[in-house]
């Protein structure tokens, strides 16, 4: 356990999350259920937050990827810290602005951004957008010329550094669908192509290494590849670059074979990017930008967990025993889609010690509808409540409606309450959308 544990085993020997009992939760917004800890989201956005403070001047600001956890309560909380959200399409947009969210302190990014989603940005005043390719960079100036506004733009840069959890690579041409590339020339003829557009304003450059990331090295690497290409576009052109955003990507705890980091830790991944930039900014004589930062996982990844209802259980002799959850991969799609691995355990008996290995099985038609495999649990039964860990990330703003399950509610425990802040699904919403065309309606004999 350190200091950034939310979650844990009271006296009754049940588990608690931000200090309320899960199996009270359980029963009282049934299941399956994505529960969050406040206080863990807050927390983590603050030390984000105040590493910029303390170590950089204040010189920049910490932008939550909303991609990993997105509803109007989450943009309010990073609304109240303090800080902006990177968004990814007009859904996350229009939610953000929708929950009152201040537009300029968003970055809007995606690399097909399609007409609706640039106009929607334009039209609130969003803080900038993130340019990924050069058809949006001719619609944008178009739109924003009609609109007789001038829009903040970044770049977003490959700096050919590729990180994935514990491997990294660099390389001078990356297999990428994002950014422009800094060794091939992509990246420096992007500058020029958009130093000519009237309506944009080039304030700098974007670049994103990877997710899951444990070390410190890509980081390092990458900011000493984006900082040597500012110097190199001052030299060659006077271009002064105002605003670095190095992305996201931080690592969190899933199971024991992954770091249980500590605040400290995340302190000095920002720290090691920081010093980067000091350093090689006085070295080169050059202004020091403002920074960007992305963090989504790490902010909500961690504060989030699901909670679950066994129902069939399976034991196959000499092979696998399935525990058959109500839950599936329209819920947590992270099994299906990576082979991600998780620590579950019995909420409801949390101290007794586990005496076999078990796969966690959702719901759905497909054999490989799998919440996590090999899960070391204490005997479970049909009734049983089962926490799934670290599911903030990715899961909810993953889940899809597959077989027509309902995406599960999220609730939301602060203040020693447990709140929704998004509201089961019915029958009713299941159908909502659905439309019979005349041909097929029934006609009566
Ligand atoms: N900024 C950009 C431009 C990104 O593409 C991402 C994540 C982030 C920031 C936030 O990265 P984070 O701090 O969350 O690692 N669905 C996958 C993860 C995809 C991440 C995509 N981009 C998963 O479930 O593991």
């Amino acid at each position: 356990m350190n200091e950034r544990d939310t979650l844990k085993i009271n006296a009754k020997g049940t588990l608690e999350i931000g200090g309320m009992d899960t199996v009270e939760i359980a029963k009282k917004f049934s299941t399956p259920v994505y529960v969050y800890d406040e206080q863990h989201i807050r927390n983590m956005m603050r030390l984000y937050k105040d590493t910029i403070n303390e170590y950089y001047g204040g010189n920049g600001l910490v932008l939550y990827a909303s991609k990993a956890f997105s509803c109007k309560a989450i943009y309010r909380i990073a609304q109240q810290e303090n800080i902006g959200i990177d968004a990814v399409s007009g859904g996350e947009l229009y939610t953000a602005i929708n929950a009152g969210f201040n537009p300029s302190k968003i970055c809007l990014h995606g690399n097909n951004k399609l007409k609706h989603e640039l106009e929607l940005a334009l039209d609130n005043g969003v803080g900038i957008i993130v340019v990924d390719s050069h058809s949006e960079v001719d619609l944008l100036d178009q739109l924003a010329s009609s609109r007789g506004i001038k829009q903040d733009v970044l770049i977003r840069v490959n700096p050919g550094i590729e990180a994935h959890t514990h491997a990294f690579v660099q390389t001078a041409r990356t297999d990428s669908k994002f950014g422009f590339s800094i060794h091939d020339g992509t990246a420096e003829k992007m500058v020029l192509h958009l130093m000519n557009k009237r309506n944009l304003n080039l304030k700098g450059f974007h670049c994103h290494i990877g997710s899951q990331i444990f070390e410190k090295e890509p980081f390092v690497l990458a900011t000493e590849k984006m900082i040597a290409f500012i110097a190199d576009l001052k030299t060659k052109y006077g271009f002064e670059t105002n605003t670095l955003n190095m992305g996201g990507g931080f690592g969190i705890w899933y199971t024991d074979e992954d770091s249980k980091l500590s605040f400290d830790d995340y302190r000095e991944y920002l720290r090691s990017i920081i010093d980067v930039i000091n350093n090689k900014t006085e070295k080169l004589h050059l202004k020091k930008p403002y920074l960007l930062i992305e963090p989504g996982r790490s902010i909500v990844g961690e504060a989030g967990i699901t909670l679950y209802t066994v129902g069939a259980i399976k034991d196959i002799e000499g092979i696998k025993k399935y525990v058959a959850v109500d839950g599936g991969m329209f819920e947590s799609p992270r099994y299906a889609l990576y082979q991600s691995k998780y620590t579950a355990i019995l909420a409801n008996r949390a101290n007794e010690p586990c005496t076999e290995k078990v796969t966690i099985a959702g719901k759905c038609c497909e054999s490989g509808d799998i919440i996590a495999a090999d899960v070391a649990l204490p005997l479970a039964k049909s009734g049983d409540i089962i926490a799934v860990f670290s599911t903030g990330a990715y899961h909810y703003s993953m889940a899809s409606n597959y077989n027509r399950n309902f995406i599960p509610p999220v609730v939301l425990v602060g203040n020693g309450t447990a709140e929704y802040i998004v509201k089961p699904q019915s029958y009713e919403d299941i159908v909502r959308n659905d439309a019979v065309p005349e041909r097929l309606k029934w006609k009566q004999n």
